[in-house]
């Protein structure tokens, strides 16, 4: 009988917890179309498979009236569970508990479940929704921040970290998800910034909404901060859920291998290339002419769409794409583009995810604004993160390889495995129309008619050196292939690099353009 009314206490003490912030609370969060923090990780994990701890855990801040407060579970739920049978951690702030602001003890919760996550090699889902650090208990919310940012970075590139912003996370909060590899935000419900509207207000006197200044689709856009954008709380689940299939769960291990498939027969590498050389296509396109299914998965599609990466596979294995994008600024590598892939790159890398290259672009963008947002620096990352990568690295150049871009695309001299080139590719050191009038001026000036002339000397150096067999004869590419065979080189080439290994100077560790 006792053990019974001791199970009774339990199920009370468990109930009371479970109640969060108390029905009003709730009924606020819900009211915001927003779903509470158990109810987040109940719609995210596999059926019955979340175990909780830490759940009986109080704060033991005492100033400002805080010791009259309960705070049930110190306003973050932590625990494991299961993703397609998989495991992986998790920790969801709860709003309705202090606005989920992060004091000591909720921090000691979370960095429970990052250490779990760290020593049994799992993934880390971390819901972020919450006010920033708890003022009322000052340094030790500091500290808390500290403790999980270090944890983030020691963590990275070992298991995968993704965040999901689902309310606020405001202030220094913001550099736990800016730390993780990936960020998934919430049309109107996601809000990032490191100061908020008030503060603007008083030292700049601007005016601005929290959604202008942090919102989703800013994040999405304009920073780059989000990877994933999606309308609805339960659609980002369905997408973190997406992204587990493709990543391996540790640096140790492999993604999961999925039945091949081919392509399917509405996308033909063949059909994509336009006959004008100056018409643009879709780069999407040649990707899905070649991964299985056509299936492609794309990261940060609406920032620097100028480039393109994601996932897809190849004869069922993972493999990362990096693309320009002919259809957005012709697929210039600028400032955000270049951070864009150089990061995908590592991330890559790091997990030892083979990286396919499709090479199209005139090079860097030129002008005043990009040389002077760093241009130099910024573009050098990608440079840095293609010579860096040991995981087998494959390129297709498949019509534009000027200048620069030539080299940073994953070029034979970063040390690509393998470099093919389609009949339409233009390797050389610049376009016709630049090379012409520089290398031709004097004709060009001395004729009778110097447009005729400056045409003719276009096509000239066109024929001469815009494809891909002065590269071809340099062993600099390793073959011309037809846009058909695309698929069944790069599934050759991906296994014969598949066990590759690579010795890199001893060193502690290099200094990126970051
Ligand atoms: C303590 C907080 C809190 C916080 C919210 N609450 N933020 N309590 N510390 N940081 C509490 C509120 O007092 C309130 O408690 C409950 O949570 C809900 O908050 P509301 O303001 O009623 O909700 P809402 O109107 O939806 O506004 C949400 C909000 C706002 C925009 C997040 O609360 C806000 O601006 N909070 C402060 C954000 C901020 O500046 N954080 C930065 C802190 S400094 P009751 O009891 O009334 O329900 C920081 C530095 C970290 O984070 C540095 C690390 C390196």
């Amino acid at each position: 009988m006792a053990i019974k009314k001791k199970i009774q206490e339990l199920r009370r003490k468990r109930e009371e917890v479970q109640m969060g912030g108390g029905e009003a609370a709730i009924e606020k969060q819900v009211a915001m179309g927003k779903m509470t923090a158990r109810h987040r990780i109940q719609t995210l994990l596999d059926e019955d498979s979340f175990q909780e701890y830490d759940m009986f855990v109080e704060h033991d801040a005492r100033d400002f009236d805080m010791g009259k407060k309960v705070l049930a579970g110190d306003g973050v739920v932590i625990g494991t569970g299961s993703i397609s049978g998989r495991p992986v951690c998790v920790f969801a702030q709860d709003f309705t508990v202090a606005g989920g602001s992060l004091g000591s003890m909720h921090s000691r919760k979370i960095v429970k479940i990052m250490d779990h996550a760290l020593k049994l090699k799992m993934p880390l889902i971390g819901i972020n929704d919450s006010g920033g650090a708890r003022i009322q208990e000052g340094v030790n919310s500091l500290a808390g921040y500290g403790e999980i940012f270090f944890r983030n970075t020691i963590s990275s590139g070992v298991i995968p970290q993704i965040s999901v912003i689902l309310g606020p996370c405001a202030g220094g909060a913001v550099y736990s998800p800016a730390l993780t590899d990936f960020v998934f935000v919430v049309e109107n419900i996601s809000k990032m910034f490191i100061t908020g509207p008030e503060v603007i207000k008083t030292v700049l006197g601007e005016e601005i909404s929290m959604e202008d200044l942090g919102g989703a689709r800013v994040h999405s856009e304009i920073t780059g901060n989000a990877h994933f954008y999606a309308k609805t709380e339960k659609e980002c689940f369905e997408q973190i859920k997406k992204l587990l299939t493709f990543i391996p769960w540790s640096n140790e291990q492999k993604a999961l291998l999925v039945e091949p498939r081919l392509p399917r027969p509405e996308f033909k590498a063949g059909e994509v290339m336009p006959d004008d050389p100056k018409q643009p296509y879709d780069v999407r396109d040649v990707i899905k002419s070649v991964v299985d299914d056509s299936e492609f998965f794309e990261i940060q599609e609406l920032w620097a769409a100028n480039i393109v990466i994601g996932f897809g596979r190849m004869g069922g294995k993972t493999c990362g794409f990096v693309c320009n994008q002919p259809l957005v600024l012709a697929g210039v590598l600028d400032v955000d583009s270049s951070d864009k892939a150089a990061r995908f790159i590592r991330y890559c890398d790091a997990f030892d995810i083979p990286i396919v290259t499709l090479v199209d672009l005139p090079g860097y963008l030129p002008g005043v604004d990009q040389e002077h947002a760093g241009v130099i620096r910024h573009g050098a990352k990608v440079l840095y993160a293609y010579s860096e990568a040991t995981a087998p690295k494959i390129t297709v150049i498949l019509r534009k390889a000027y200048g620069g871009g030539y080299i940073a695309m994953g070029s034979r001299h970063l040390r690509a495995d393998f470099v093919f080139a389609w009949p339409t590719a233009e390797i050389a050191v610049m376009g016709p129309e630049g090379a012409a009038n520089i290398i031709f001026r004097k004709e060009i000036t001395d004729a009778q008619n110097p447009e005729e002339m400056r045409q003719q000397k276009v096509q000239e150096y066109r024929e001469k050196f815009a494809n891909p067999y002065v590269a071809a004869s340099r062993g600099y590419i390793d073959a011309v292939i037809e846009p058909d065979e695309t698929r069944k080189r790069l599934l050759h080439a991906l296994e014969v690099a598949a066990e590759k290994t690579v010795t890199m100077p001893r060193k502690k560790h290099g200094i990126p353009p970051f």
